[in-house]
């Protein structure tokens, strides 16, 4: 008998983690709350638990004898569910609160890289008490001016501003509470010019495996045009994250991240996910995060070719350096369908064709806001469908990805056509 895992988190990225689980031998059965019917189509179970209700998931894990459970999102993570898992005995996978806190407070990510000279934007962290620093600060920045709120906002929390004035006034409602108690506290940042990528790192607390780097592609326009989506597609890896680039990644940012957690008493374990910028041929952080990214995980894990159950393993176990992380050499892309009119209103319930003929292709598909009504899988969110492929390059990864984006279809069905054009 295999070991039973539930996945806590929904959406395409678990699919793909439930998928990578399920790759190995050591682990038999998957459960995923709350997933979608796509993972169903695939033999992975779901059910439905809210992700704050901390005791119906240990009451879930008991009653039906689940060996361990994998917590994807960073909203459970930041509230310790890990920790309250420990508290009942149950083992998880993920960092605990106080580790969490690297995505949980944007000032304390920001402090923890200014103590252990981690490159990041110049920065400020301003409240109502300091309003007038604030403002001053922003008089020394250049257009345009980036705020964030310092706690967690659905990925809506930062904002870039054109013109002083703006940066101003948005600074004052941010504070005065446009997003509630997260942003009681605003980090002001320098604005950086570069190209992103997303590099998640695994890590037991002092060892570590860095994943394959993978880029995203956040606009809902082709060429980067057009309002914030949660992602519309990725690739791996990425040809200007090279040897000479991670290795400054390695020594300025994981190990000293890593080291500088562990000099203040803080054991993470789990991922940490790194959004990095590059100036000028240099790598600075743009963000932390303690989960994943999504749509990066979905082409990331096409590339992981080593069990990914040994490398959770290692990590909690505490030697991760006794474990081979094995990357696949070849490229993979990921194309996420869309219901037309996200990410501003659109419409859910429509007939999804073409899923089988897809399944028989070389491509894997995961489902991201799907449903099933009379027996048949609908829209059911803004994001559907992942499609992701591998090839010897990423234009024959992508190319192939579009070939099977092109069979599926339902009404006002979008994709951007030009994942991967920057790189
Ligand atoms: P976040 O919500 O923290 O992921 O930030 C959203 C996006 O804002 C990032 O992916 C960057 O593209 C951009 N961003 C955040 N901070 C900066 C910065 N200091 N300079 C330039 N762009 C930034
Ligand atoms: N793809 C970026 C994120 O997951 O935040």
């Amino acid at each position: 008998m295999g070991q039973k895992v539930l996945v806590i988190g929904s959406g395409a990225r678990e699919h793909a983690i439930a998928h990578a689980l399920l790759r190995g031998d050591s682990v038999s059965e998957v459960t995923v709350a709350s997933g979608n019917p796509g993972m169903e189509l695939d033999g992975i179970r779901t059910t439905q638990i809210n992700e704050s209700n901390h005791a119906a998931f240990i009451s879930f894990m008991q009653h039906n004898q689940y060996d361990w459970a994998f917590v994807g999102p960073e909203v459970p993570l930041i509230e310790g569910l890990v920790d309250d898992f420990a508290a009942a005995g149950i083992k998880a996978f993920g960092p605990n609160k106080a580790a969490a806190q690297i995505e949980g407070s944007k000032d304390f990510a920001k402090q923890l890289m200014a103590r252990h000279n981690i490159p990041t934007a110049r920065y400020k962290s301003i409240n109502a008490g300091n309003l007038e620093e604030g403002l001053a600060f922003l008089e020394t920045l250049e257009a345009p001016y980036v705020l964030k709120a310092d706690g967690l906002c659905a990925g809506k929390g930062v904002l870039i501003l054109p013109t002083l004035e703006e940066a101003k006034k948005e600074l004052k409602e941010m504070l005065g509470g446009m997003f509630g108690s997260a942003s009681a506290t605003v980090v002001i940042e320098e604005f950086l010019s570069g190209i992103e990528c997303s590099v998640f790192v695994l890590t037991d607390g002092d060892n570590y495996k860095v994943l394959p780097v993978a880029k995203d592609y956040k606009r809902i326009g082709e060429g980067d045009k057009g309002l914030n989506t949660g992602g519309m597609g990725s690739v791996t890896p990425v040809p200007f994250a090279d040897e000479v680039y991670m290795e400054k990644v390695r020594t300025r940012i994981i190990e000293p991240t890593i080291n500088g957690l562990k000099e203040e008493k803080i054991t993470y374990k789990g991922f940490i996910f790194l959004g990095l910028i590059k100036v000028k041929g240099e790598p600075m952080v743009i963000e932390y995060n303690v989960r994943m990214g999504d749509p990066e995980t979905e082409s990331v894990m096409l590339r992981i070719q080593s069990d990914f159950v040994e490398l959770l393993e290692g990590t909690a176990a505490g030697n991760l350096n006794e474990k081979t992380l094995v990357m696949d050499p070849r490229s993979a892309g990921c194309v996420i369908l869309v219901s037309g009119g996200y990410p501003e209103a659109y419409e859910k319930g429509f007939p999804i064709s073409g899923l089988e003929q897809a399944a028989a292709t070389d491509s894997i598909i995961f489902h991201a806001g799907t449903a099933m009504k009379d027996g048949q899988v609908v829209t059911n969110g803004g994001r559907v469908i992942a499609v992701c492929s591998y090839g010897a390059t990423k234009e024959e990864a992508l190319a192939q990805s579009y070939k099977v984006a092109d069979m599926i279809d339902f009404n006002k069905k979008y994709f951007r056509r030009d994942i991967g054009f920057d790189l």
